[in-house]
């Protein structure tokens, strides 16, 4: 198996993130965190594979996507390429990896691509990560951007709170998205912010939107896939529907399993290997019956 651009015509590339928008196809996204999964959502057809930061909270059970590290990113990006064969994989910058200067956003950006596999990567913020993204474009690696409730300025905004609710609020966010396009992002994620901005933003630019949290009518959706199978069972924000409850039969199934094994019920004796002796013995007397 082969994930290879030039031996699997049906692979989604970046060019054919941005016809979909030209062309009025919607574009679906979904986090994938390790091999089994990504199989399943490339399987499933979902244009973009994103390896996000959330992992920092679903995979490794922090209250934020700030202690993630590049190694860790790493790991589960390498697993992720493993899996997926069709869509594009995006690989998310954590906190750190790109805030220091663009040389190092440049290596850790690179390290993605030639270490991970990756086809583009994601980063957080608008018009004061504008170098940052032209500078990645210039190095040939495809931006998406990520404007909004931006996870990794938790400290700086105090909490997960939906921004651009105000007039000048929504002006500064619209003013980030014509930033990214205007640095060569091929892409926006738009998280968190009402819907008639994440309408306007998307009705002007050129380059596909993918919202989270931020209504209908962008160019496509993204979820956290713990959120979409219901594999999350703490809170469950307004945006999510659950098209499973993955976690509760997951729970159900362990329990039964945990009863069957204190009961003896589990394994049977078809569920169990057997000598030789008995084997043969068995086929002899199947044999004389
Ligand atoms: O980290 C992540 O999973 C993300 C998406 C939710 C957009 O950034």
């Amino acid at each position: 198996m082969s994930h290879s651009l030039t031996s699997n015509p049906a692979r989604i590339t970046v060019p054919k993130i941005i016809q979909k928008k030209l062309a009025g196809e919607k574009i679906t996204s979904l986090t994938a965190y390790d091999y089994s999964f990504a199989r399943i959502v490339d399987e499933a057809g979902v244009d973009i594979v994103l390896v996000g930061d959330s992992l920092g909270m679903v995979e490794h059970g922090h209250d934020s996507t700030l202690p993630v590290t590049m190694e860790e990113m790493l790991m589960h990006v390498k697993a992720v390429r493993r899996g997926v064969q069709s869509a594009l994989l995006v690989a998310d910058m954590p906190y750190g990896s790109y805030q220091i200067n663009d040389e190092e956003s440049l290596r850790n950006a690179l390290r993605f691509v030639k270490e991970g596999g990756a086809e583009a990567v994601k980063l957080e913020g608008g018009s004061k990560r504008a170098e940052t993204v032209k500078c990645l474009v210039r190095a040939e690696i495809p931006v998406m951007g990520h404007i909004g409730l931006t996870p990794q300025s938790l400290l700086s905004f105090g909490g997960y709170k939906v921004q651009g609710r105000t007039e000048e609020a929504g002006e500064r966010i619209f003013e980030d998205a014509l930033a990214l396009e205007n640095a060569g992002a091929f892409s926006i994620v738009l998280e968190g912010i009402p819907r008639e901005l994440a309408e306007r933003i998307t009705r002007t630019v050129s380059i596909p939107t993918i919202g989270i949290g931020a209504g209908p009518d962008c160019d496509g959706q993204v979820l956290v896939i713990h959120d979409l199978l219901g594999l999350n069972r703490d809170h469950i924000p307004k945006f999510v529907r659950q098209y499973a409850a993955l976690g509760d039969q997951a729970f159900q199934a362990i329990c039964n399993y945990v009863q069957d094994v204190h009961n003896a019920k589990f394994p049977l004796d078809q569920e169990s290997y057997h000598s030789e002796a008995r084997h043969e013995n068995r086929i002899h007397s199947i044999r004389n019956a």
